[in-house]
């Protein structure tokens, strides 16, 4: 049986969407990070923006973005605005990047916090994402059988869920990454920013370590308040697409997952978390997981 693809464009051995500027990508793979840049390095759909909007308020004491701002702006995604865009920004700088990390502008200075979701939860969520943004996927029809079938094999942009996660996940012992996961920071969303604070230094510190900051910090990036006017974290979705801030639940993959995808995935996981912590990551869904792929 055929089935659609969403419209990916080759770009430095990645696919990428389609419309992403050819010359953002290559100026992002020669970004030169200062020794203040800090960085949300993240797989996409893992919690990015919430990270990201969890920054932007740390280093402003709370405060949310101004109206008519968006996050993009001020915390670029460099494959897609350029290392030149990020290099004229001040510093101390905030990027977002998806890359892989051999293709990460590293920097033994710089700091890189990177959350890691289940791969579950990761490609129902990024389903959704690609038929909503029909200027850079054109699959606003494609099902998630297709889209489990990309996925599963690694063929949707930004490369393949689990090498992204095994290699950062290994470069982690470097004290200049932070290794958390979206499941952690829903299930204790002030420890997470505290550790957050304390791994970044300086302002971000003093502002986790402040009762007035840290509410007002759990407060704007809160679920409910971040599915407010989405127009400052994403571009336009497609009318018959669910909104870019979606469900922020985990455990919503058993919505989508069949039993033979949920084997499929399964058989990923045991081969790639093999001789690794990762395991442990996610128990719960695992075993979950399990159940369904032998119903
Ligand atoms: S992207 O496009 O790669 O940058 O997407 P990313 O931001 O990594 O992931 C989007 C998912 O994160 C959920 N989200 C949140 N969950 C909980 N709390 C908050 N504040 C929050 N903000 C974003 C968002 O809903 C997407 O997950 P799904 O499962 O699709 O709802």
């Amino acid at each position: 049986m055929s089935r659609r693809t969403p419209a990916y464009r080759h770009s430095h051995g990645l696919l990428m969407p389609a419309d992403f500027p050819v010359g953002s990508m290559a100026s992002a793979l020669t970004y030169e990070p200062s020794p203040d840049d800090v960085f949300v390095t993240t797989y996409p759909k893992c919690g990015t923006t919430w990270m990201q909007n969890i920054l932007w308020l740390l280093a402003h004491g709370g405060q949310p973005l101004a109206a008519g701002k968006t996050l993009d702006e001020v915390f670029p995604h460099i494959e897609l605005s350029g290392g030149p865009y990020v290099a004229a920004m001040p510093r101390p700088r905030l990027i977002k990047t998806h890359l892989p990390l051999a293709m990460t502008p590293w920097s033994d200075e710089a700091k890189y916090v990177y959350v890691a979701r289940n791969p579950f939860d990761c490609a129902v969520s990024f389903f959704h994402h690609t038929r909503g943004f029909a200027q850079h996927y054109d699959f606003v029809d494609g099902t998630f059988d297709d889209y489990f079938e990309c996925f599963v094999d690694g063929q949707v942009d930004f490369g393949d869920y689990f090498e992204h996660l095994l290699t950062w996940h290994e470069r982690s012992a470097s004290p200049n990454v932070l290794f958390l996961t979206y499941e952690g920071m829903k299930a204790d969303t002030p420890a997470a920013i505290r550790e957050v604070g304390r791994f970044l230094g300086d302002q971000f510190a003093a502002a986790a370590a402040d009762p007035d900051v840290l509410a007002a910090v759990l407060e704007h990036s809160s679920l409910r308040r971040m599915k407010e006017d989405q127009s400052r974290w994403a571009s336009e979705r497609h009318r018959d697409a669910p909104a870019f801030i979606r469900k922020g639940v985990v455990g919503d993959w058993t919505s989508l997952f069949t039993p033979d995808q949920a084997q499929r995935l399964l058989e990923r996981c045991d081969r790639a978390f093999e001789g690794t912590a990762l395991g442990d990551l996610w128990p719960d869904i695992i075993e979950k997981a399990r159940a369904l792929a032998r119903s």
